[in-house]
């Protein structure tokens, strides 16, 4: 297909959401958050009291899927679930839902249905490796696990949650863990993908490295 796309991959709480999002703005992109789909899977997955051992049974939720994107909102079947998939426990059992290859299948041509005029970001590990390897611009966005931990702290006390900073740690190195060693679409950069590592950056230069890049292709 001729529609650009730019891929941001990344770990757990590196920021590529917002940075996603707000690349998607400037440009009048389409955005695809590929992290809410694996997280619906697993909500559903709770709901509908399958495992999430369960391999096929999760791939049929998966199939299936009744997920709807408007104006920031995410829907599951009606319902506005954005800030319940935010949540920790769901997070977690996205990111085991995620190591099946059915789950994976069965959500890819709902991702490749994103991808319409004028252009489309989308975030997620494997955007740029797997789902969209003809992007235009492809971007591995990433921080050190202290600095994405201490993000993810203020993150959830601004919202009102209790937060512990060393269990944060834990959580996110065994999240980095899983993405990176699972045998399907494990978290790599893409191949000619840019790296930006974003540590010691506010999300407002990460958003311009990013226009820069995609300006000058
Ligand atoms: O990005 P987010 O934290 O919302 O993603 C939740 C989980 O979904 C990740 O930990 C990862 O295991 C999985 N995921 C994935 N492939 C993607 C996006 C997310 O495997 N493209």
């Amino acid at each position: 297909s001729h529609i650009p796309v730019i891929t941001i991959d990344g770990p757990t709480a590196s920021g590529k959401g917002t940075v996603a999002a707000r690349v998607a703005d400037r440009l009048g992109y389409h955005l695809l958050d590929s992290g809410a789909l694996y997280r619906l899977t697993a909500l559903s997955a709770m709901r509908a009291g399958v495992a999430l051992d369960d391999e096929q049974g999760v791939a049929q939720l998966a199939q299936v899927l009744p997920a709807s994107f408007s104006n920031g909102d995410i829907f599951l079947a009606g319902e506005e679930v954005g800030a319940l998939i935010r949540a920790e426990e769901v997070g977690n059992n996205a990111s085991k839902i995620a190591a099946f290859p059915s789950v994976r299948q069965a959500l890819y041509a709902l991702q490749l249905g994103f991808r319409k005029a004028p252009g489309l970001v989308a975030d997620g590990r494997d955007m740029g490796t797997v789902i969209f390897p003809n992007a235009r611009l492809k971007v591995f966005l990433t921080a050190s696990v202290e600095a994405r931990a201490e993000r993810r702290y203020k993150q959830l006390i601004g919202k009102g949650f209790s937060a512990n900073m060393d269990d944060l740690l834990a959580d996110l190195q065994a999240r980095d863990d899983r993405d990176t060693h699972r045998t399907v679409a494990p978290l790599v950069p893409a191949e000619g993908a840019y790296i930006l590592d974003t540590s010691d950056m506010s999300v407002d230069e990460a958003v311009e490295q990013v226009l820069h890049w995609h300006t000058l292709l």
